[in-house]
């Protein structure tokens, strides 16, 4: 076997704190990474040693789950369980929690749930509309802020019946402030060693501080009178029962009364408190990017902009969006891949193999070592995209099976299903993660951006506010577009 490229290293510290890999900014070390030394390198962090992959030949085979599993401890993601244990995004492959609430929540993602939340997406999109048209041409709007706000209220709103009313708000809500903080500092504690760590006492407690308010705010029990009341998931199902005695299915009586076919066990209330922080720590960051990286590229790139006021105007006209729109929206949704692929939100994910194992057929990685899917840089492996990777070309997204495709299919199922009917090659796009640990909202991620993108183009022309901005990225666990700034000028005609 041949051994892993690497960077040269320090004894002791390997890369950590070198420069090498910058935690606050690792996308762009990634990048730069993968551009002097290829589509496999090896870094070390005090004796921790991750292989960072990125080409579709590599990461096709780190996807097969048979040989590989997600690997959460010894990166970021072990940080995050500080804060939400076992929630379905941190849990260890071999915790039995994963499979519980996996098998619980599954059903609350399906087709006829997603649709279910047409309605509470299209009040939360309605309130971003309004704040946009108030503004007026002369305000200077950033998207990334309100698409933030708009996935923040959107989760909450439609899995949980529960307002933040964030768009009411000058500050973003303070449990998005707090979980903000917590999600760059548990990025950042990463890569110091536990002597450091113990040694930052302002970091620690403000750290102890907003994972106890995260879960103070899922209790509710600072804002309840009664110091020992209810909490919130009890509350608002009860609530729901008396309104609706048929019984809502959302996310919250999953939780609460959904059994496990498999086990016949239910899920815990602290399972259920990580389970809910966990839906919007996944859940709201990531579709905020997405739609304000997609923005920005519909501005860069002129003529796919009109191509897409062009559709929304042909499907949608001045009607009210209506869910039967989705499905049709066929170019807004390439050009939600194509924006997804060249800027991912969830830029990395890890897996270790399950035996010792040769990858590539040359480089030997020992069961439990740690693989880290560069997915910006699988994204752009010209091997499986060809030359123009860096292109903005929604065009290459257009399934050629599209229109053949039943209504609820395009809807409901991973976008990524779709793209098996390309001449693709396997595992080339991995936005969502993969397999069993791959994301499970993103139906609801892409029902509401494409709802979205669809009733901004309705209502507006929009404009850079400076016209010479360049993509700059702020990363926490995921990537935004940093300074990003436009201005919104109703549209005449507009519904
Ligand atoms: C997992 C991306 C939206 C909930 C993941 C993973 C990725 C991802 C890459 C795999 C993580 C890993 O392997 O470590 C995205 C993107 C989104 C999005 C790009 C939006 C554009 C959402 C939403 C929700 C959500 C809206 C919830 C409502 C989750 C959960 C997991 C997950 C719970 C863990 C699944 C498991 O391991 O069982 N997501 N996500 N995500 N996502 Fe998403």
């Amino acid at each position: 076997s041949e051994p892993i490229p690497s960077p040269p290293s320090y004894p002791i510290i390997g890369h950590a704190g070198t420069g090498v890999y910058d935690p606050v900014a690792s996308a762009k070390s990634r990048r730069q990474l993968r551009e002097k030394y290829g589509s496999i390198y090896r870094l070390n962090f005090f004796g921790r040693e991750i292989i960072f992959c990125s080409s579709q030949e590599i990461v096709n085979e780190l996807c097969d789950e048979s040989r590989f599993q997600k690997e959460v401890a010894g990166g970021p993601l072990e940080e995050v369980r500080n804060g939400i244990h076992d929630g379905l995004f941190t849990a260890f492959g071999t915790e039995e929690n994963w499979g519980i609430a996996h098998r619980v929540l599954l059903p609350g993602f399906g087709p006829a749930q997603i649709q279910g939340m047409f309605l509470a997406m299209l009040d939360i999109n309605a309130q971003l509309l309004l704040k946009w048209e108030r503004f007026g041409p002369d305000h200077v709007i950033t998207p990334t802020e309100d698409f933030t706000r708009l996935a923040f209220d959107t989760i909450a709103l439609s899995m949980m019946s529960h307002r933040f009313n964030s768009f009411y708000m000058e500050e973003m809500p303070p449990f998005c402030q707090a979980m903000t903080r917590f999600l760059i500092e548990s990025g950042v504690r990463n890569q110091r060693p536990s002597m450091i760590q113990n040694l930052m006492r302002a970091e620690n407690a403000q750290y102890e501080a907003d994972i106890k308010f995260m879960a103070d705010v899922c209790d509710q029990r600072k804002h309840s009178r009664e110091k020992r009341g209810k909490s919130l998931m009890v509350l608002v199902v009860v609530q729901n029962r008396k309104s609706h005695p048929t019984s809502k299915k959302d996310l919250l009586t999953l939780m609460l009364e959904g059994r496990d076919p498999k086990t016949g066990r239910g899920m815990s209330e602290a399972n259920i408190r990580n389970n809910l922080i966990t839906m919007l720590i996944a859940g709201h960051e990531t579709t905020s990017g997405l739609l304000s990286y997609t923005l920005f590229h519909l501005l860069s790139n002129p003529s796919t902009y009109s191509k897409l006021q062009a559709e929304v105007d042909a499907i949608v006209g001045k009607d009210a969006l209506q869910l039967a729109h989705v499905p049709k929206l066929e170019y807004t949704q390439a050009v939600l891949r194509e924006s997804i692929r060249l800027n991912p939100p969830a830029g990395m994910i890890s897996v270790s193999p399950v035996e010792d194992t040769v990858i590539a057929g040359k480089y030997a990685v020992k069961k439990g070592a740690m693989l880290a899917v560069d997915i910006a840089g699988l994204h752009r492996d010209p091997a499986a995209w060809g030359d123009d990777v860096e292109e903005f070309k929604p065009e290459r997204m257009m399934s050629p099976h599209f229109e053949a495709l039943p209504v609820i299919f395009l809807v409901c199922v991973p976008p990524d299903r779709h793209l098996r009917g390309f001449s693709f090659q396997p595992n080339c796009w991995k936005p969502f993660g993969n397999g069993s640990r791959g994301c499970i909202g993103r139906p609801l991620a892409w029902q509401e951006s494409v709802m979205m993108l669809a009733t901004l183009f309705q209502h507006f022309d929009i404009k850079f506010d400076d016209p010479s901005y360049k993509l700059r990225v702020k990363q926490t666990l995921t990537t935004k577009p940093e300074g990003f700034q436009i201005r919104t000028i109703p549209r005449k005609d507009a519904p």
